[in-house]
Parts: structure tokens; C-alpha cells; sequence
């Protein structure tokens, strides 16, 4: 049985508890009322900004319109204010990283009307951190299941599980891959759109049918899916290489990295990584080769196999262009007096 001595100190501590909670109270009502202020201000912001836009924009039109009929004065004092104009741009955009954005069609249909903008520069960092590492312990778990269904088991059933887990590994990283877009990240819109057809592609070597032609194929899949992981887990090593070095360079004060220095590695882990890259490619064009001679095959009777077979062309053509004219880029990048795209 309970003392009094026992009841008067729990009497005691619930005096010293309500005043803490009194405490807790006013700052929640506190914290509520600045963030009503602080959604009010977000709102006054983001709508100041596109009418700013929207006038320069009437602006430009009417000098663009008159060009032929100023005078020298107006002129300059034209050349002065569209300069002006070009600075604001810049500050619109950093403004706008720090706003809550529209979540655009595709967003809004999956997740419904709900905001995905991460308006701290931190929050952007780990998020884009934990998307790499999302991939890199997905292409450890293909690696697995590839392994094994290469050397240890041949069911129709093993396969068919490693095509699902393929199309939800697809679909959630074209998700992600649309938030980090919606957040200012530069991913090309061909790497998310080449996500979607491996969706549909995963799809489509999900329901192809157990047969002589499926078996003559599925050994250079399983091949091909071990290339790739192993591919995979270089570029993820790039990909985080160059994410920290950048969060480097952006921090006021850092020494420890160059722009220069940054561009000796990046380029160093490129021509480590490219020549990987182009033989997975080719090794795409060959499945899609190997795919059209099968669809003539005497027992080709699946729509799948000529599918497949224009889906793998499809992704050739798109990784090899896209990952020649990213180069290209870097290479006229390469000014040194302009710093590489990446580093803005
Ligand atoms: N998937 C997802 N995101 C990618 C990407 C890819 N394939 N390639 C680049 N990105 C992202 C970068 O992380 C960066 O994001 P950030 O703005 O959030 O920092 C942004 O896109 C811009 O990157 P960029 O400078 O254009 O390229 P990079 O130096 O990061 O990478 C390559 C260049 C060529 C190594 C990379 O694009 C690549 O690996 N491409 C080949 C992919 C492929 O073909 N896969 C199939 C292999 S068979």
C-alpha cells in the first residue's frame, strides 16, 4: 500500500507538471498562430512573385513591340531595365525553392491535393541521399535475385516474382524521381520517362508466358540483369561522389573542394563509369536483336517477344543519345572561367 509520503510527492509533481504544461500551452498557441502568419505570408509571397512575372512580361511584350520607334535614351534605359529583369529571374528562383509549389497533373493524381515541396535546402539534400540509397539497396536485392535465377533456380514462378519486384522498383522510383524534379533536382526528363517504359517493360516480361521461346531468352535477361546491377552500384558510388562534393561546394565557407577540384573528379569517375554505361547499352540493342530473330521463331506465338523487343530498341536509342549528349554538355562545360552546369 501507498505512503502518504508517496502521494503527497505524486501531489507535488503534478503541481510541477501543470506548470510545465502551462508552459507547453503558450508556445503551442504561439507556434499556431506563426504558422497562420507564416501561411498567410507563403500565400502573399507566391502570389507577389507571379504577378511580378506577369508584369515583366507585359513589359517585355510592349518593349518588344516599340523596339522599332525608341530613341537612343529609351533605349538604354530599356537595355537597363531587361537586364534588371534577368537578375530578378534568378531571385524568383531561389525564392521559389523556398515556397511551396503546385505538385503539377501527375502528382496530384497519385498522391492527391497535397503539397510535396521541401522548402529547407537540408530537407532537399537528405532527401535526394535517401532516393540513392533506396536504389543502391534495390540493385543489391536484383543482384540476388538475378544471381540465383541465373546459376541456382530455373522456376517460371522465381522469374516471375523478380519481374513484379522489377515493376514495383520502377514505379516507385519514377515517384520519387517526380518529387526530386518537383524540388529543383536536374534529372533529365528522359531518365524518368526511361523508368516508365521499364515499368511497362517489367509488365510485359511479368505476363509473357511460360514456353520454348521464353526459356530461349531468359537466360541473357538474367545475365543482363546482373550487368546492370553491378553497373548500378558504380553509379550509385558516382552519383553520391558528385552529391556531396556539390553540398560541399555550396557551403559558405568550405575550402576543403574546388570548382576545379570537383571537375577533375567528376570527369575522373566518368571515364571510369562510361565505358560500363555504353556496354550496357549495346547489351540493350543485342536483347532487342536477339528478341526480333525470336519473334520469327517457329514457336513464337507470344505478342510479348516483338514488344519486348521494340521496348529494349526504345531504351537503347534513349540511354545512348541522352548519355552522349550529357557528355557533350560537360565537355562545352568545361570553360573554366564558367563553371560546370551542376555547380549553379
Ligand atoms: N537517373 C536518375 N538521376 C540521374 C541520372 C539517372 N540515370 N543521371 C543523372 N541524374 C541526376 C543527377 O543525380 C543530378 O541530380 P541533381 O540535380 O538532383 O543533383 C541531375 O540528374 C543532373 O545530373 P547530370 O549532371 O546531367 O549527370 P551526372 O553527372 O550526375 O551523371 C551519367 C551522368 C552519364 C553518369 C548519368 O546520367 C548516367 O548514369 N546515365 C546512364 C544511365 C543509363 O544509361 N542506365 C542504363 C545502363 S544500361
Amino acid at each position: 500500500m501507498m505512503s502518504n509520503r508517496q502521494v503527497t510527492d505524486c501531489i507535488d509533481e503534478w503541481k510541477s507538471l501543470e506548470k510545465e504544461y502551462s508552459v507547453l500551452d503558450a508556445d503551442f498557441e504561439k507556434y499556431r498562430q506563426q504558422l497562420d502568419d507564416l501561411y498567410v505570408l507563403q500565400e502573399r509571397c507566391v502570389k507577389m512573385i507571379n504577378h511580378q512575372k506577369k508584369r515583366y512580361q507585359h513589359l517585355l511584350d510592349t518593349f518588344k513591340e516599340n523596339s522599332g520607334i525608341i530613341n537612343g535614351e529609351e533605349k538604354k534605359a530599356v537595355n537597363e531595365i531587361e537586364a534588371q529583369m534577368n537578375k530578378r529571374q534568378n531571385n524568383f528562383k531561389q525564392m521559389e525553392d523556398n515556397l511551396p509549389r503546385d505538385s503539377g497533373k501527375l502528382l496530384t493524381a497519385i498522391l492527391g491535393p497535397m503539397s510535396v515541396s521541401l522548402l529547407k535546402k537540408q530537407d532537399r539534400f537528405k532527401y535526394k541521399d535517401e532516393y540513392e540509397k533506396f536504389k543502391f539497396i534495390c540493385t543489391i536485392i536484383m543482384f540476388v535475385f538475378s544471381f540465383t535465377n541465373l546459376f541456382l533456380v530455373e522456376f517460371r514462378f522465381s522469374d516471375a516474382l523478380y519481374h513484379f519486384v522489377l515493376l514495383w522498383y520502377y514505379c516507385t522510383v519514377t515517384l520519387r524521381e517526380t518529387i526530386l524534379r518537383h524540388n529543383g533536382s536536374r534529372i533529365k526528363g528522359w531518365w524518368v520517362f526511361h523508368h516508365y517504359i521499364s515499368c511497362v517493360l517489367s509488365g510485359v516480361l511479368l505476363i509473357w508466358p511460360d514456353g520454348p521461346v521464353y526459356q530461349l531468352f531468359r537466360n541473357q535477361f538474367m545475365t543482363f540483369s546482373l550487368y546492370l546491377s553491378l553497373v548500378q552500384v558504380l553509379q550509385y558510388y558516382y552519383q553520391r561522389g558528385c552529391l556531396y562534393r556539390l553540398r560541399a561546394l555550396g557551403e559558405k565557407g568550405n575550402m576543403d573542394i574546388t570548382v576545379e577540384g570537383f571537375q577533375t573528379w567528376m570527369w575522373r569517375g566518368l571515364t571510369f563509369l562510361l565505358p560500363f554505361l555504353f556496354f550496357g547499352h549495346f547489351f540493350q540493342l543485342y536483347n532487342a536483336y536477339t528478341l526480333y530473330t525470336l519473334s520469327y521463331h517457329d514457336d513464337c506465338v507470344e505478342w510479348q517477344v516483338p514488344a519486348s523487343a521494340l521496348i529494349f530498341l526504345a531504351l537503347f536509342f534513349g540511354n545512348f543519345s541522352t548519355t552522349v549528349l550529357v557528355v557533350l554538355q560537360k565537355v562545352r562545360n568545361l570553360n573554366p572561367k564558367k563553371p560546370a552546369d551542376k555547380t549553379n
